[in-house]
């Protein structure tokens, strides 16, 4: 009952005017009469009680395809939130790469909710030179993600708020991050403490001032920055690029699957009547750049399993694909590699790779900055029928948290052993008969580290 008067008095708040008179005529009696009030809520309650259950009853069969439906049930449940929505929490411009941002972006989130405060709708940056500061291209939030699907999808949790919200009776108060060694985790949730109280926490806005979100310690839990990820969907325009990729990968698996067809049955296979084609995208980390880095790393953690070759990636990925049903491998890769032919050539029978070139949706991506396109190939990866990416890339870690998310809304707890649908793989990690390894998520992890810095423990 409450969730369904809570979700009233969102309704009701955009209910306009002129539907408010309309149910006055209805009742016979003027809104400003108290019975009638309560008539008029209990009518919209019961209403609204209807369309919910109308709309999750056909929950169990929501299509993987339409992240747009897929919710979970926690995210209907607004619990007495506390967020004020006159206080607001100021954040940098967020840089870096697109996963680098989100995550920063939901540390800048999880900030707020400690505060209680509304985040205001933060900058995030379009371009990757991040040590030039005027060539960052700030990118409002609300030109990639859906800003007010975001407050609906997260609501109870955190809410993000516009600087129109404000109103400007107090200045503002600047929360100075520390850095280096000295400032330690204990010291940074201590400072948040203190500005959630006193003279501080008069101040309509609290911004923050430092070093770049990213970079400030972590005190939220997996499942808190899963959340804040769940309620991120794109906008339609760069959704709908999206889309253009996949059904690309989708019908060019199909021609190869009719041809095939046709010749073993020797009939004439109508390509458009086969179901679509699965795919396999591949996380391809093996430019020069990221070989120099994680070889560093391998010297500094001293974990051997953090580069993998070429030859090692095709392999592995090879020993997924069933030989009777060639498969396209979708690699995502740098763009440094697309000339590179060795990427497309040595994989084993069966596995058909493509990039965006060969697939011809090159021309897609080079329409958008970095940040688009990034986001593009993460949604191709997201949806692909199976992922295999390495356990030491943020893009790869976040693909398979949110992977993870979705099988757990399934009703599926534990992919490692059984034969699920969507699995995802770490291909720097030999599992059985060189396959590469399963990986799921730990969400209950108690903090973001082991999936923003890397790690070989993969759940499986
Ligand atoms: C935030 O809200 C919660 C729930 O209403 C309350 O318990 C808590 O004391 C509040 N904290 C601050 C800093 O206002
Ligand atoms: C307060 O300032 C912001 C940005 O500077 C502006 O958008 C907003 O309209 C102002 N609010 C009021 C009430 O003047
Ligand atoms: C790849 O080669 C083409 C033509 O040879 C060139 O125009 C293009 O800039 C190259 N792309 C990359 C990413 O090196």
């Amino acid at each position: 009952m409450r969730l369904v008067v809570r979700k009233l008095q969102v309704c009701d708040f955009q209910m306009d005017l002129s539907s408010k008179c309309k149910l006055s005529r209805l009742f016979g009696c003027y809104l400003t009469s108290v019975t009638c009030k309560c008539l008029a809520l209990v009518t919209i309650t019961l209403f609204l009680r209807a369309i919910l259950l109308h709309l999750f009853s056909g929950y169990g069969v929501i299509e993987w395809n339409n992240p747009d439906l897929i919710l979970s049930p926690s995210l209907l449940l607004n619990s007495e939130d506390g967020i004020r929505r006159e206080k607001f929490l100021e954040v940098p411009q967020i840089v870096w790469g697109l996963n680098n941002q989100k995550i920063a972006f939901a540390r800048a989130c999880l900030t707020a909710r400690m505060l209680n405060r509304t985040l205001l709708m933060p900058s995030l940056s379009a371009s990757l030179f991040y040590k030039e500061i005027d060539r960052l291209q700030p990118i409002s939030f609300d030109k990639v993600f859906q800003f007010e699907r975001f407050n609906s999808l997260c609501n109870g949790f955190v809410l993000l708020g516009r600087y129109s919200d404000l109103k400007n009776q107090t200045g503002m108060y600047d929360l100075q991050k520390g850095s280096g060694r000295k400032w330690t985790v204990e010291r940074d949730l201590e400072q948040l403490k203190q500005s959630s109280k006193g003279f501080v926490d008069e101040y309509e806005v609290i911004r923050i001032v430092g070093k770049n979100p990213f970079l400030w310690h972590d005190h939220w839990p997996v499942k808190d920055y899963a959340r804040v990820f769940e309620c991120l969907v794109l906008v339609h325009e760069i959704a709908k690029e999206a889309d253009k990729v996949v059904s690309k990968i989708r019908q060019m698996g199909r021609t190869v699957r009719s041809k095939t067809e046709t010749a073993q049955n020797n009939f004439d296979a109508e390509g458009s009547s086969l179901p679509p084609a699965p795919y396999i995208a591949v996380h391809m980390r093996v430019e020069i750049d990221w070989m120099i880095h994680c070889k560093k790393l391998e010297q500094r953690s001293g974990i051997s399993q953090i580069c993998s070759s070429k030859q090692e990636i095709m392999e592995r990925v090879g020993n997924i694909v069933s030989l009777e049903s060639p498969t396209v491998v979708y690699l995502a890769v740098a763009d440094s590699l697309l000339n590179d032919s060795s990427i497309l050539g040595g994989w084993k029978k069966g596995s058909l790779p493509f990039e965006k070139k060969k697939l011809g949706v090159d021309g897609i991506y080079n329409k958008h900055p970095y940040l688009i396109q990034s986001a593009i190939d993460y949604e191709v990866c997201s949806r692909a029928d199976i992922f295999v990416g390495n356990s030491f890339s943020t893009f790869s870690s976040l693909i398979v948290l949110e992977r993870t998310q979705k099988m757990i809304r399934m009703g599926i707890t534990s992919s490692c052993d059984i034969n699920v649908r969507w699995p995802s793989y770490a291909y720097n990690i030999p599992g059985e008969s060189n396959r590469p390894q399963k990986w799921m998520t730990k969400m209950s992890d108690s903090s973001l580290k082991a999936i923003s810095y890397g790690s070989n423990s993969i759940s499986c």
